[in-house]
């Protein structure tokens, strides 16, 4: 029996990704192990987006390099893949497959290349209109699903790797999301999350012609699912259709992740970001004006080459009038082949890293009023496990906070619906106690 390992770095998108890889394998006859040191076969699904990520795989690929890597076959799967292609082999000898996202479809012949002995596979080409959709899908979680329904990214901010690590935009088809989202509502999934780079830029390429809005609001009506999310939205593409569609259907989650980056336009303008800072709070506004109380959150870059103290002040305003449920936030990380490099006035690393933490503890005190209001509300949590160490069970309710609860039912609530009136608030999350009245105590 042939074995493989395979970790995962980045985004929802590669956790996805990794998904149906590993599904691919055990249709070729491969298990997956739990260590590399037992795998035939080590994978690592890498990540770009920030010069730290990048490291993180050489660092696991050096580790194997002094020793225990023999008679094993190495590959480096996403994004960094894809933008280091054949200098994979250069930095790191024992690598022996080199594959982007654009190229999964083609894993099957490529393994077998790897096992007749060939120790230069690649799969490289992004001119594919393609999309990676695999029958053999294996998702980590039994209760909620991933579906990928757009890849790659056709826009061109300055500081951003993703159109070259994967590619030009390619939408699913409805049909063929429609289907999977019913195929996964027949299996048990309860809730579904939509993915893509830009999700919001979705266009069905078939002559039905869906917008993302209409997707959205007909994944919401698959009998048997729960609860709809979907990451990440673009704001440039983002309309008030989407904010309609989730105030009509409560199972569509109330919860909108859009990154604004930064709230200076002249920064959003050398970011290339294709919006103002009016056009940005527009959006929002759609969304705070919603019958349904929507949660908002957000990415931010700090030290972006020119912000200047008066840049990163419009941000922190913009902070304070948006009112965020959370954020991540990051400082800028040079990346190779983006226009950004180009652009006079870095930000020294200090600087960046003293804009950062302002912006987080600011943050930090709008998390901790925002989650406090919400003592002594009633809050559905779909529970993802039990924490032994605390003894509380841990979930996330439908604006994505994290809830920790304890309940006095003895059997165990992983995978239900469970009503919990909250009693604490943290900056990050919230604790409660299970409603256990009848009635009130829904597990399904
Ligand atoms: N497509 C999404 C975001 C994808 S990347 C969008 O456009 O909003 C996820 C986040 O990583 C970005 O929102 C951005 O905040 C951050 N990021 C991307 N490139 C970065 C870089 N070079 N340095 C620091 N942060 C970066
Ligand atoms: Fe990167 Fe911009 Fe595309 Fe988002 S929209 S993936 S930040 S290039
Ligand atoms: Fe990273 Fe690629 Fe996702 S760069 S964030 S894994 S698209």
């Amino acid at each position: 029996m042939k074995t493989f390992y395979i970790e995962t770095f980045g985004c929802q998108m590669n956790a996805h990704d990794s998904e149906k890889v590993s599904g691919a394998l055990v249709n070729q006859g491969y298990s997956e192990v739990e260590r590399p040191e037992d795998a035939d076969l080590v994978l690592y699904n890498t990540c770009s987006i920030r010069d730290k990520a990048e490291q993180k795989v050489f660092s696991r690929l050096q580790q194997f390099k002094r020793g225990n890597g023999n008679g094993k076959v190495f590959g480096v799967l996403g994004c960094v893949a894809q933008q280091e292609g054949e200098r994979v082999f250069e930095r790191a000898p024992h690598v022996s497959l080199v594959c982007g996202s654009a190229s999964y479809s083609k894993l099957p012949e490529m393994l077998v290349r790897l096992e007749a002995g060939d120790r230069r596979v690649t799969g490289l080409n992004l001119d594919t209109d393609e999309t990676f959709e695999t029958p053999f899908t294996r998702r980590d979680n039994p209760h909620r699903a991933y579906i990928t329904i757009i890849e790659g990214c056709d826009k061109a901010c300055a500081y951003c790797v993703v159109p070259f690590t994967r590619g030009p935009e390619r939408s699913r088809t409805s049909a063929s999301v429609m289907a999977e989202a019913a195929r996964l509502a027949e299996s048990g999934y309860t809730e579904i999350q939509l993915l893509g780079q830009n999700v919001n830029s979705y266009r069905d390429p078939s002559p039905a012609g869906w917008d993302f809005a209409t997707l959205l609001a007909r994944v919401g009506e698959v009998p048997g699912i729960r609860r709809v999310r979907f990451t990440t939205s673009h704001p440039r593409d983002f309309v008030k259709e989407i904010v309609d569609a989730i105030d009509a259907n409560e199972r569509l989650c109330n919860h909108v992740h859009l990154p604004a980056q930064s709230g200076s336009n002249a920064v959003l303008e050398r970011m290339q970001r294709l919006y103002s800072r009016d056009d940005y709070m527009r959006c929002l506004e759609w969304v705070k004006n919603a019958r349904r109380k929507i949660a908002i959150t957000t990415d931010i870059i700090v030290g972006f080459p020119g912000e200047t103290e008066a840049d990163f002040n419009a941000t922190l305003d913009l902070l304070d009038w948006a009112q965020y449920e959370s954020l991540f936030s990051f400082k800028y990380s040079p990346r190779p082949n983006t226009p950004a490099l180009r652009l006079d006035n870095p930000i020294p690393e200090e600087e960046k890293g003293r804009r950062l933490g302002i912006l987080q503890e600011k943050q930090r005190a709008i998390q901790l009023r925002l989650n406090s209001n919400l003592i002594g509300t009633l809050q559905e949590v779909l529970v993802e496990r039990y924490n032994t160490a605390t003894g509380q069970w841990v979930g996330h309710t439908p604006e994505n906070r994290t809830l920790n609860f304890t309940s006095s039912n003895g059997h165990s609530l992983v995978g239900s619906y469970v009503r919990v009136r909250v009693t604490r608030a943290g900056p990050n999350s919230l604790v409660g106690e299970s409603v256990a009245h009848p009635g009130a105590f829904q597990e399904t």
